[in-house]
């Protein structure tokens, strides 16, 4: 599923790449799976504690599944359980995926900015951020 997909294979990923990160479970993440029929439609990995919140690694859903809300449940189910226990919820998007950003922008997150060059020449990766609020409240008189 990955191997076939878009961003990834244009960012250079392949399918010995996926191996080497799913073949044991991965280490330091909590994974999650969406299925539709008994099969897999995506999949989802959030990397807990980075910068006052959590960061979504990777989100996926099959090319044949998508634009039918899969995606926008599967985050949903995700920013229940991180804004349960933190203030933010953040992720990178290449920035030629339009129809990503757009999506991440219509689930309420903003844009922190691009880190250019992070994973190919001439291609920067936007950080974005959904946010609770401040981390810490105001300081008692
Ligand atoms: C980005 C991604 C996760 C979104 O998943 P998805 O299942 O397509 O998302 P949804 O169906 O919930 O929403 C996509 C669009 O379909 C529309 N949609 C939602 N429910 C729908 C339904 N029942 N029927 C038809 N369209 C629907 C929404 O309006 C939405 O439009 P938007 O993009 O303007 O917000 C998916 O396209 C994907 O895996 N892309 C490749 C990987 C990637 O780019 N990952 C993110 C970067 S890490």
């Amino acid at each position: 599923m990955l191997a076939d997909s878009e961003p990834w294979k244009r960012l250079g990923y392949t399918a010995a790449d996926w191996a080497r990160l799913f073949d044991a479970i991965p280490q330091g993440r909590d994974a999650f799976i969406i299925e539709t029929n008994g099969a897999v439609a995506g999949l989802a990995l959030i990397r807990p504690r980075f910068l006052m919140g959590d960061y979504l690694e990777l989100l996926a859903i099959a090319p044949a599944a998508r634009g039918k809300g899969l995606g926008g449940t599967l985050l949903n189910y995700l920013e229940g359980l991180v804004f349960a226990r933190a203030k933010n919820l953040f992720v990178c998007v290449s920035d030629f995926n339009q129809e990503a950003r757009r999506f991440y922008r219509r689930h309420g997150y903003q844009k922190i900015g691009p880190i250019p060059n992070l994973l190919i020449p001439g291609s920067a990766e936007i950080l974005m951020r959904k946010t609770m609020g401040p981390a810490r409240g105001p300081r008692n008189a």
